[in-house]
């Protein structure tokens, strides 16, 4: 059933909490101490409660940005010392590895619901001639896993990011079989 929300119903939320989750969705105008919102706000049903874990972004599930740049880290740690991914780091700058680091951070955070703008290559193009086969991919969702276990991220969120990544194997994985020795 429509109703009309009512400000003073925060679900048990802090007043300001309460307000914050509106915010982005419907305009909200501070007048002095008083909050005034469009006369035609109608909300189907009742305001997820911010004190509720299950309703906030994975974003905000992972720990915002400093969670998810920790995260990518230790997955750029684990990646660099892993022989199955040597080949990716041959012949390329410190500042190239960082930039790859930086660009999936901020692509993470914009998937996840978080404040980011990517300003990265589309998956397609980043990845296409590197010869990614489906056994560097399942060696990479391994790290992954580890990387979010090592940061304590819940099972839920822990399928919830992969998938994330999943969505562009299409992308990114185009050999089928292991590369000739050598190559890049
Ligand atoms: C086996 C799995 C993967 C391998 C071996 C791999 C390898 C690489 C390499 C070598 C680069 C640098 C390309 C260049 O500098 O020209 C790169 C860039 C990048 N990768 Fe991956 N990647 C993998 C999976 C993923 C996944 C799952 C994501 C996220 C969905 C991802 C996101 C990115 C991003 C954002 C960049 C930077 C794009 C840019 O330079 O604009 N990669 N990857």
């Amino acid at each position: 059933m429509r109703h009309r929300q009512k400000l003073g119903d925060t679900g048990g939320s802090t007043f300001h909490e309460s307000i914050s989750d509106v915010r982005g969705t419907f305009p909200v105008r501070r007048v002095g101490r008083q909050l005034t919102v469009g006369a035609s706000i109608h909300i189907i049903g009742r305001v997820n409660s911010p004190n509720d874990p299950s309703a906030l972004s994975l974003y905000k599930r992972l720990g915002g940005y400093d969670g998810i740049a920790a995260i990518v880290a230790d997955l750029f740690a684990l990646l660099r010392a892993d022989v199955r991914f040597v080949r990716f780091g041959m012949g390329r700058s410190i500042d190239s590895h960082q930039r790859a680091q930086q660009l999936i951070v901020e692509q993470i955070c914009s998937l996840s619901g978080g404040p980011c703008y990517y300003t990265g290559r589309d998956m397609k193009t980043s990845h296409a001639g590197l010869g990614i086969t489906e056994s560097e991919w399942q060696a990479n969702l391994e790290l992954t896993k580890a990387a979010l276990k090592k940061n304590d991220v819940g099972d839920r969120e822990q399928a919830e990011f992969l998938s994330l990544f999943e969505r562009y194997k299409h992308d990114i994985v185009e050999a089928s079989e292991s590369p000739a020795p050598g190559s890049k």
